[in-house]
């Protein structure tokens, strides 16, 4: 959830750190800081609040040094004030965590009796207390390092700088990323590619419990147990100029706008359209063979997951069950033989959702991910990695990834009914056609949202907003609902239309707009009954239909293209994505950084 930077550089290192925290402030914005070693001293500023907070104060008081680490925060302990923001720092190290320090509290009471002395809440600062203890005693820098190491549970990634060496830096990884980035004279670390964008592009992903002692010139990766270990070395394609807003006012806006361009792309690794045919990276396991399959993810991935067991069942007949990441575990699950799960997740870091996937795994499941973040630790532990190709997304409002999602487990649909005979040759070749044609009309409907951007502003006054479809368009409406109570802070929910009068009905008087979303097709007309309904009692209806002749009373009707079922889906995400972020515009919240959320949720 937390961003964190370390730079063992040549020039100096806080403009360099605050670039990198730009680029990382996506992960969390409650707080940010930096330190450094300049004159064998440490150095630290911090502020409460967005990285601009913390310009301020280092533009007032200045920091040297070439060697330091940078932070930004996503409070789990302590109120996001400038005591509890990182880095956490005393006489001796400062330190920088992402992920939370489950038995801090046992180790705090440990120090304390010992006379040691806290300024504020965080586990962190924990850490930082307990290895200059460490050196206090006479333990050099790295077993120091190491002891603390061994005496933290949880989830982290730390990174460490000490008071009188310049040129030396400690990290460590467990259960949240870190990745050692390689340069000419000099090395860093950072949470993912994006933090290092600009600095290097020759990354070193730890595996889980690594840790790692790094020079300017050199670094040496140790296991847990303090054994030696080489890892391989990869290249990022994440490129600084990649993290960009362009001439969108929002990074939000930028990524539907990016929705026909990057959907293409992702398309045509999958798609072989001269053979009609689906091409999906190699696999270990017999897909025809897979008797069923589990679909986890979070949050607007997990809606993607709820629009692929729809496919799944209907087009590759294989039984599917679908589980929100943070509950599958604990209802201790009933897998079947040769089952495959998958696990869907833009950044492929999100712990729940990677806490789901070892548990498959452990139960001998064969693991599929659907990820964005090439080295994630989710495709890295996956047998079969499905890669979305979206590119960089830094709105915290999944949009381009979700489509992107849906494109790929799309394509990967047609691959298994394929496989095991559930569609023929001619079948594939038509589903393969149908997906080409969704960037096209992705673009046509992009370029008609003037009438979208005056109904949000019309209802952006609402305190209560409902979406509500049917079939495959369900978890379509949930999607929507959650976009615009996550940006806009109006309250939403998505119902299936035929549940509002099992009770939801109730909420609808003429201050509720409902958005229907009803494409022509076997359950249209039940949805717009139930949207008839809504209108019977004032409700105020906005319809997202390709039906051009819709019921009289609608307060809207918003003109879709007419579309195939595969594709339709992914159609019907940009209208609901569109409502949300101009209401949000009208209400002038932050859109890329709402309130109290994070990009990257690598806690549990
Ligand atoms: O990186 P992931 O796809 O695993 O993230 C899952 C959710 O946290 C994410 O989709 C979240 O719900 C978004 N903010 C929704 O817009």
């Amino acid at each position: 959830m937390c961003g964190i930077v370390g730079i063992l550089g040549l020039t100096a290192a806080v403009p360099r750190l605050m670039d990198s925290l730009k680029r990382l402030e996506y992960r969390g914005y409650d707080s940010a800081g930096v330190a450094t070693v300049s004159n064998v001293e440490l150095g630290r500023r911090r502020a409460p609040g967005k990285l601009s907070a913390l310009a301020d104060v280092l533009a007032a008081t200045p920091l040297e040094g070439n060697s330091g680490i940078g932070h930004t925060r996503w409070a789990t302990h302590g109120e996001p004030t400038i005591n509890n923001a990182h880095p956490h720092m005393t006489d001796r190290v400062a330190i920088v965590h992402n992920g939370i320090i489950e038995n801090f509290k046992a180790l705090k009471d440990e120090l304390t009796a010992t006379g040691v002395s806290f300024e504020g809440d965080t586990d962190t600062e924990v850490v930082a207390q307990l290895m200059t203890s460490y050196l206090n005693d006479g333990s050099s820098p790295r077993d120091a390092f190491s002891q603390t190491l061994s005496r933290l549970q949880g989830a982290f990634a730390l990174c460490v700088l000490i008071k009188g060496e310049d040129n030396l830096m400690f990290g460590a990884r467990e259960g949240s990323p870190l990745v050692v980035g390689l340069g000419d004279g000099e090395n860093y670390l950072g949470s993912d590619a994006m933090a290092l964008a600009g600095l290097s592009n020759q990354l070193i992903y730890l595996e889980e419990g690594d840790w790692v002692e790094l020079t300017r010139n050199q670094f040496q990766i140790y296991r847990a147990d303090n054994s030696p270990v080489d890892r391989d070395v990869s290249f990022s394609q994440v490129a600084a100029t990649m993290i960009d807003k362009g001439n969108h006012r929002h990074f939000m806006q930028k990524e539907i706008y990016e929705q026909p361009t990057v959907v293409a792309q992702a398309l045509g690794r999958y798609l072989d359209p001269i053979n009609g045919c689906v091409k999906l990276p190699d696999i270990s396991f017999d897909l025809a063979a897979v008797p069923k399959i589990t679909l986890v993810a979070c949050g607007t991935s997990f809606y993607a997951a709820q629009v692929a067991r729809y496919w799944i069942e209907q087009i590759a007949r294989v039984p599917v069950d679908v589980d929100i990441a943070s509950e599958f575990r604990y209802r201790d699950p009933v897998y079947t033989d040769g089952g495959l799960a998958i696990f869907i997740s833009q950044s492929g870091e999100t712990m729940d959702t990677l806490s789901a996937l070892r548990h498959a795994k452990a139960a001998g499941q064969h693991i599929a991910s659907i990820v964005n973040v090439l080295g994630s630790t989710m495709a890295r532990e996956s047998d079969l990695v499905m890669p979305i190709h979206a590119g960089p997304e830094v709105g915290v409002a999944s949009t381009k990834a979700f489509t992107c999602q849906l494109a790929v487990l799309a394509a990967f649909t047609v691959q298994l009914a394929s496989a095991n005979g559930a569609i023929n040759e001619t079948q594939v070749a038509n589903y393969v056609a149908e997906l080409e044609h969704a960037p096209a009309l992705m673009a046509k409907i992009l370029s008609a949202d003037a009438q979208i951007e005056a109904i949000a502003q019309d209802i952006a006054g609402a305190r209560d907003i409902l979406f509500v479809g049917r079939g495959i368009y369900y978890p379509i409406a949930m999607e929507g609902a959650l976009k615009l109570k996550e940006i806009s802070y109006i309250h939403a929910e998505g119902y299936a239309a035929g549940e509002l009068k099992h009770g939801p009905i109730a909420l609808i008087d003429d201050n509720v707009p409902v958005i229907g979303i009803a494409p022509k097709g076997v359950l249209s007309e039940k949805t717009v009954s139930n949207l008839q309904e809504i209108m019977a009692r004032k409700g105020k209806v906005v319809l997202f239909s390709d039906d051009e002749t819709p019921p009289a009373g609608m307060y809207a009707h918003v003109s879709m293209p007419s579309a195939g079922d595969l594709i339709s889906p992914i159609l019907y995400a940009l209208p609901v994505q569109l409502l949300a972020y101009y209401a949000a515009v009208e209400k002038g919240t932050d859109v890329d950084m709402p309130r109290n959320l994070a990009k990257s949720v690598t806690v549990e």
